[in-house]
């Protein structure tokens, strides 16, 4: 197993995600959960993915909001014992800083770990200067929003394998979660900035988010060594 490994459950249906479950967590630190899993069985589906063995359980919700909404769903979310859970950094400095004071009001063993979305993986460049109307590049914008989440108290940012490095030198010993992870020569999908796990490593990452690269293969050793993580790394 390797704890900096986490697998994203990208699914509705509860039997499909824990039978891709049992076959991937040999190999991964923690399972990721989102709209999916929760719209379909709600938040006590956390519950079922921990009687299955799993002791981190990753809520991404990417909460957005005003912050004494995103205060509530974080007291709420954090009641079912999450170990780590997602809000976007666009919300701004008053809704971060409301999620984490709430996070503060758990006890110390069961607050979750909050980390701030900087910019998505699946966009690029181009979408975010000509649709979106951020006119500075995509790199400086992952790293202000990250300095922003940062300094807000969040315990650390999401952001692509491509600006790792460079966002280890804004936030210092705080938590970098890297998606996007793909084989070299694999298939992107609807993510734009992606990297393979080797990559993602060297660059500092602390955590990989890796959904369907991994979920998709009835061989995780083999997909993960396809993404340059191999299986020897892994202590048993
Ligand atoms: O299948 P794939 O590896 O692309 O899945 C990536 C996972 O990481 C998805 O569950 C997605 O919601 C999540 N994620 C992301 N980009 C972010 C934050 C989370 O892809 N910036």
């Amino acid at each position: 197993m390797d704890r900096r490994l986490i697998c994203a459950l990208d699914y509705a249906d509860l039997d499909e995600a824990l039978t891709v479950l049992d076959r991937v967590k040999p190999y991964v630190g923690a399972f990721k959960i989102g709209h999916g899993l929760v719209l379909q069985h709600g938040l006590e589906v956390i519950g079922k993915i921990r009687d299955h063995g799993v002791e981190r359980v990753f809520l991404d919700l990417k909460f957005h909001d005003i912050p004494n909404s995103v205060a509530l769903a974080v007291r709420h979310a954090a009641r079912y014992g999450v170990w780590m859970m997602t809000l976007h950094i666009s919300g701004g400095p008053a809704m971060i800083t409301a999620a984490v004071e709430e996070a503060k009001t758990c006890r110390e063993d069961e607050a979750p770990l909050l980390v701030g979305v900087s910019v998505l993986t699946s966009l690029d460049q181009h979408v975010l200067r000509d649709h979106l109307g951020v006119s500075r590049t995509l790199e400086t914008q992952v790293e202000s929003l990250s300095r922003l989440g940062t300094e807000c108290g969040l315990d650390g940012v999401v952001c692509s394998v491509h600006e790792a490095r460079a966002i280890r030198e804004a936030v210092g010993h705080k938590i970098i979660v890297t998606p996007g992870i793909r084989p070299s020569s694999g298939e992107t999908e609807d993510q734009a900035r992606v990297g393979d796990g080797r990559c993602a490593i060297e660059a500092g990452a602390d955590y990989l988010v890796i959904g369907r690269a991994l979920t998709s293969s009835s061989d995780p050793a083999r997909a993960l060594a396809a993404m340059g993580l191999e299986p020897s790394g892994f202590p048993a």
